[in-house]
Formats: C-alpha cells, sequence, structure tokens
C-alpha cells in the first residue's frame, strides 16, 4: 500500500469566515489548519469550546462549504455522496426526528445509505444492541435523555459499516460508563479495520484512545502528532510537597515560584535536580519538612493548558 492509500483523510489550508448578516463583524472559526488522518487511527481533534472544531467538521461532511481551502476523504474531494457513503457521521447535537423511534430513524438512515429489506432490519437491531438502547429502541425519541439520543445518533452513524467515523463530541451527554462503552466502539471499529476521527474536550477519553491528536486554538493548530511522542518528549518536572512552612518562605515560594498552598502544605514544581535539591536545601534551612518529591511528565492536560488555552 502505498503512502498516498494510507491517508484517508487529509486536510489542506481549510478556513471559515463567518459574516454575520447586517453588519461586518467576521468570525475567523478556522484558519488555515492542515492534517492528515492515517487508516486504521484513532485520531483526536481538540481545543477548547469556541476553537473550530464542529466548523471543521461541518465543512468535512458539507453542511457548510469553506471560505478556502479543501480535504480529500479516501483520496477524492470531500464531501462528495459517493465518499460519504464510507463515512459514518455523528453530529454535535445529533437531530433525529421527534416522532420516529429509534429504530425507525436508524432503519431510515439504512435507507439513506442503500440498505434494503431483512439485512437492513438486522443490521438494525444489532447495532442499537450494540450502542445499549435496544431495550427503548420503539419509544418515540421525544421521550429519550440526551445520553441516549447520542447513542441513537452514534447507531444512525455505524448503521451502513462506514470505513471511516467522523464523531463530533461522542462521549458528550454521556455518563463515565457510557463513556466507556464508546470508547469500546471506537477501539472495535479500529480493531474492524475503520479509521476513527472525533472530537473531545474530554482529555482523559482522549488520551486512553487516541493514536495521533491535534489540537486547535482560536481556529488554528497549535499542536498535533503522535500522542505518545507528544507526551513522552515533555518536559520532566519533579512535584515538591512542604509541611511546616513558615509565612515568609511560603510568599516566597508564592511569587518566585508559582508555587501553591494546599491545605497545610504547600505544592511546587521545580524543573532540573540541582534547582530541586536547591529549594529542599532551603526549606530545612528555614525549618520546613518535606512530605514528597515526586518525578513528573507532562499530561495532555498539561499540554493543552499550557498551548490551547
Ligand atoms: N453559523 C455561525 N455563524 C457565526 N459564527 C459561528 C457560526 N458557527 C460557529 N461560529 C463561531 O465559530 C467559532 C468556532 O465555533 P465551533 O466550530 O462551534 O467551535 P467548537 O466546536 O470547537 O466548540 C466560535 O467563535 C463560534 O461562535
Ligand atoms: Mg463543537
Amino acid at each position: 500500500m502505498s503512502m498516498k492509500e494510507d491517508i484517508v483523510l487529509s486536510v489542506d489550508k481549510l478556513s471559515k469566515t463567518f459574516k454575520k448578516p447586517f453588519s461586518r463583524v467576521k468570525v475567523e472559526a478556522v484558519r488555515g489548519i492542515s492534517f492528515d488522518v492515517k487508516r486504521g487511527d484513532i485520531f483526536g481533534f481538540l481545543g477548547p469550546n469556541g476553537s473550530g472544531k464542529t466548523t471543521t467538521i461541518k465543512m468535512l461532511t458539507g453542511l457548510i462549504s469553506p471560505t478556502s481551502g479543501s480535504a480529500t476523504i479516501f483520496g477524492e474531494q470531500a464531501p462528495s455522496p459517493p465518499v460519504m457513503r464510507r463515512v459514518g457521521f455523528l453530529p454535535e447535537n445529533p437531530y433525529v426526528y421527534p416522532y420516529l423511534t429509534p429504530r425507525e430513524f436508524v432503519d431510515l438512515c439504512g435507507r439513506l445509505n442503500g440498505m434494503r429489506g431483512a439485512d437492513l432490519r438486522k443490521r438494525t437491531e444489532q447495532i442499537l444492541e450494540r450502542v445499549g438502547i435496544a431495550y427503548a429502541m420503539d419509544r418515540a425519541v421525544r421521550a429519550l435523555s440526551k445520553g441516549m439520543l447520542q447513542r441513537t445518533g452514534l447507531a444512525a452513524a455505524l448503521v451502513h459499516e462506514p470505513d471511516m467515523l467522523l464523531l463530533d463530541e461522542p462521549m458528550s451527554g454521556l455518563d463515565p460508563v457510557g463513556r466507556k462503552e464508546v470508547r469500546d466502539i471506537i477501539l472495535e471499529e479500529v480493531r474492524a479495520g475503520k479509521t476513527v476521527f472525533f472530537s473531545s474536550h474530554i482529555l482523559s477519553d482522549v488520551e486512553m484512545l487516541c493514536d495521533r491528536v491535534c489540537i486547535l486554538r482560536k481556529g488554528e493548530v497549535v499542536v498535533s502528532g503522535a500522542i505518545r511522542e507528544l507526551l513522552g518528549t515533555g518536559p520532566r518536572y519533579c512535584e515538591i510537597t512542604l509541611v511546616d512552612v513558615p509565612d515568609a518562605f511560603r510568599r516566597e515560594l508564592e511569587t518566585e515560584r508559582g508555587a501553591k498552598a494546599s491545605g497545610a502544605s504547600v505544592v511546587v514544581d521545580v524543573e532540573g535536580d540541582a534547582e530541586v535539591r536547591a529549594i529542599i536545601e532551603r526549606a530545612w534551612a528555614v525549618g520546613a519538612r518535606l512530605d514528597s518529591a515526586v518525578q513528573k511528565r507532562e499530561t495532555l492536560e498539561d499540554i493543552f493548558v499550557r498551548r490551547a488555552l
């Protein structure tokens, strides 16, 4: 397989500027972002609220058109109808016709993707079972909770067995058990050879699942790469916790080292062995005690806070 066939989603300098009607106000929601998603990857699309994730996904799925730039999915200009048949899309707030049942809605989505008959009936039940909503599949959608709607939307995205999933905040509205179930579905899809692209602001889910991430900030990519490399190369630091800290020394640590008081203890992050030693020696000299000194590495959350906010 060539490199090119290995890339299933390629985004090239994509931009979207919204113009507010009847005014000159412009919102540059997405500002020339580029990234590639490889076959078989779980790709996390991160960023704080308003950073342009949903706008990007809407451009990829044809709900809005880009101001400039382009994207390809499976090597073809996105979003074209034949390409979209190979994509399963879960919108941020899945709109499910309120007077249908989950079974009817998922069946409809299957039909729109060319499925028919007994195969579709069987597949609909099987997929509703898999997303954990079979027990409610004949209730009217308007009576479902946010989490149940989310699951129905996920079933609709999966019914036609797409090769790639584009999921906008798939864990939102779900409790920890529901989030685990969605993570398991994502893992099963990838094991079956599919590619999963999803947006999220729940960093622990992303850290657990993703091979690669791209972090947006105000419509621009600020971090991208393999998650293992991002976490592996981040600076190491030592978290020192002191107790019985005299006031003067506590104030010094707070102003000069960004230390945080936490109950009776003071916590300070220090880089480098020499600095660690200097702080501990100073602490002993002024009569404070060392509670702990722990080597830490940056987490995805640290990177996110440092680069995306
Ligand atoms: N239809 C629209 N008209 C005007 N501004 C919009 C529209 N949709 C989104 N925006 C703005 O674009 C920015 C990015 O929004 P969005 O893509 O929804 O971010 P995210 O999904 O990362 O939270 C925000 O400032 C938002 O207010
Ligand atoms: Mg969004």
